[in-house]
């Protein structure tokens, strides 16, 4: 059963992107502030090869890291976490969610009362306990909402419970999240119930509710779920997604509440994607501007990691990112544009360093590619590079290098090996076969091809190929125009195709890269191979 466990440290950075300035940023290294505190801790994670992410020189580096690491870049234009984690699961958002420095546009407060039958008060970026303590008595004697925002995409509304019962007020931010969707799609609109009197002060109820946008387009979670999998949500994952995609969802009080949910999926059986968000680095200590709780906050993950990795089954995949960056000890208390770190480690991904990718929604693809989800996004899976070989793999690969071999090869001295794994399991090799007069020579490919169709054979999962001079195999080899054309006829665009470049390892690629366009069967009529 495969589980992909997706943790986000939520705001840690691993340093600024080329357009940090355009978003206000300089200078901004989360992670790099926070290794410089006395309570950071590094060990699991220097294991894991963090330290050998682009950009994290300083950092102790690891010879023989655990994951497959990389820096990734933001597409998307925004730097918070709806947008980072709409990304991460495959959406790029084109702008950024809107804000309201100056409150919000009489076209959004007319309709707003028009809808609720009730008139704004304050209508400015506030301070909630402010806002209800200077404009609680007039909200008390005229029934007017105090409609405020922050720095944050939010629109909250804050009604006093004996003046606007909760359940009224909650259909009030119903009809304001229906209202603010595109140009004034706001990330939340929230809830901000109060009780208390002027005289002896007001004080917020624990019924704040937040209503939050939901991604505009499909995202991995809804086609995970879609296709009958398990997308378990742990921590805020349910309001970035605003409930959508998540089959089971549990929200969490803190970093630590967390670690130990994420523990207690492991021993649950499931086949799917646990996503768990730790928000406590973002929230207590990124902005307050707490860099040596933000340390402590990622020692004790660095603490708790060696516990979950103890418990990983054989299929499961562990991805440790993050969302955007939120420097605690640069000089503003807002998030930060900076690259995402990624690291990739279980039974099937093998370790190497993936440099700087572009893209939060590689992850998408990556998690959909391993879960044999059929959801397709704008970034490339990752598994082609960092998957092990498996079993039929390396089998095939064997093969192609004995065909190799046998190569009678006497003109060119160029020795080719090609095997086929066909539908039933079975393996056709072949090498090329040289002729004095030279044009009926044939390739090693359509060697193996036509001694498996000779034999009733025609339907293939697999192909590997490999060649060198004197049949030294020294980097990848490329099958030819001709034999591409009549592995067109009997493999299918996406059979995947192994190129080995030497006598342990080989790069993945699919047939329809090798040859896009192919004339195939189907202009003559005839179904494709596959289909
Ligand atoms: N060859 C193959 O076997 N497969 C290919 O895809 C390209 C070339 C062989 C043909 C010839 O014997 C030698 O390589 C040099 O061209």
């Amino acid at each position: 059963m495969k589980r992909v466990f997706l943790i986000v440290l939520d705001s840690l950075g691993a340093g600024q992107m080329p357009d940090a300035p355009v978003f206000g940023d300089r200078d901004c290294h989360t992670l790099k502030r926070i290794a410089g505190s006395k309570k950071f801790a590094f060990n699991s994670m220097k294991k894991m090869g963090m330290g050998n992410i682009d950009g994290q020189e300083f950092l102790p580096r690891e010879e023989k890291p655990l994951a497959a690491v990389a820096r990734v870049a933001e597409l998307s234009c925004g730097k918070d976490s709806t947008i980072g984690h709409w990304e991460i699961a495959g959406v790029v958002s084109p702008a950024p969610l809107p804000t309201y420095p100056d409150g919000f546009p009489p076209e959004v407060t007319e309709e707003f009362t028009k809808l609720t039958g009730r008139g704004i008060l304050l209508n400015k970026p506030y301070s909630g306990t402010d806002a209800i303590r200077e404009y609680g008595r007039e909200h008390m004697e005229t029934g007017k909402l105090i409609v405020y925002t922050s720095a944050d995409s939010v629109f909250q509304i804050a009604a006093h419970e004996d003046i606007v019962p909760v359940e009224t007020l909650y259909e009030y931010c119903r009809l304001a999240r229906n209202m603010l969707q595109g140009k004034h799609g706001v990330g939340r609109v929230i809830a901000r119930p109060f009780v208390g009197t002027p005289e002896e002060g007001f004080t917020r109820t624990y019924n704040r509710r937040d209503f939050s946008l939901e991604a505009p387009e499909e995202t991995v979670l809804d086609r995970l779920a879609a296709e009958g999998k398990t997308v378990y949500g742990i921590g805020k994952i349910e309001d970035l997604f605003a409930h959508r995609g998540l089959t089971k969802s549990i929200h969490t009080g803190s970093n630590t509440e967390g670690m130990a949910k994420a523990l207690e999926a492991l021993d649950l059986d499931f086949e799917g994607l646990c996503f768990v968000n730790l928000v406590d680095f973002d929230a207590k200590y990124g902005h307050r501007q707490d860099v040596d709780g933000y340390a402590a906050a990622f020692a004790e993950f660095d603490a708790w990691l060696p516990s979950f990795l103890a418990k990983m089954r054989d299929e499961d995949v562990l991805m440790i990112t993050a969302d955007h960056g939120c420097d605690p000890g640069d000089s503003h208390t807002d998030h930060t544009r900076e690259y995402i770190p990624l690291l990739i480690c279980g039974k099937p991904v093998k370790p190497l360093n993936l440099g700087t990718i572009e893209g939060f929604a590689t992850i998408a693809a990556t998690v959909a590619d391993y879960l044999g989800s059929s959801y397709k996004c704008g970034s490339k899976s990752l598994l082609p590079v960092i998957a092990k070989p498996s079993k039929d793999e390396k089998a095939l690969v064997k093969a192609a290098l004995e065909a190799m071999e046998k190569s009678y090869s006497p003109y060119s001295g160029f020795k080719v090996g090609a095997a086929l794994l066909a539908e039933n399991g079975k393996i056709y090799s072949g090498c090329n076969i040289e002729n004095a007069a030279y044009s009926p020579s044939v390739c090693a490919e359509r060697t193996a091809i036509f001694k498996a169709v000779s034999e009733g054979v025609s339907s293939f999962k697999m192909l590997a190929v490999c060649g060198g001079k004197g049949g030294k195999v020294k980097g990848v080899f490329p099958p030819c125009g001709v034999c591409r054309q009549v592995i067109a006829e009997f493999c299918s665009p996406d059979m995947p195709v192994l190129l080995i470049s030497g006598r342990n390892s080989f790069e993945r690629t699919t047939f329809g890269s090798l040859l896009p366009g192919a004339f195939s069967p189907s202009f003559m009529g005839k179904s494709d191979a596959g289909k």
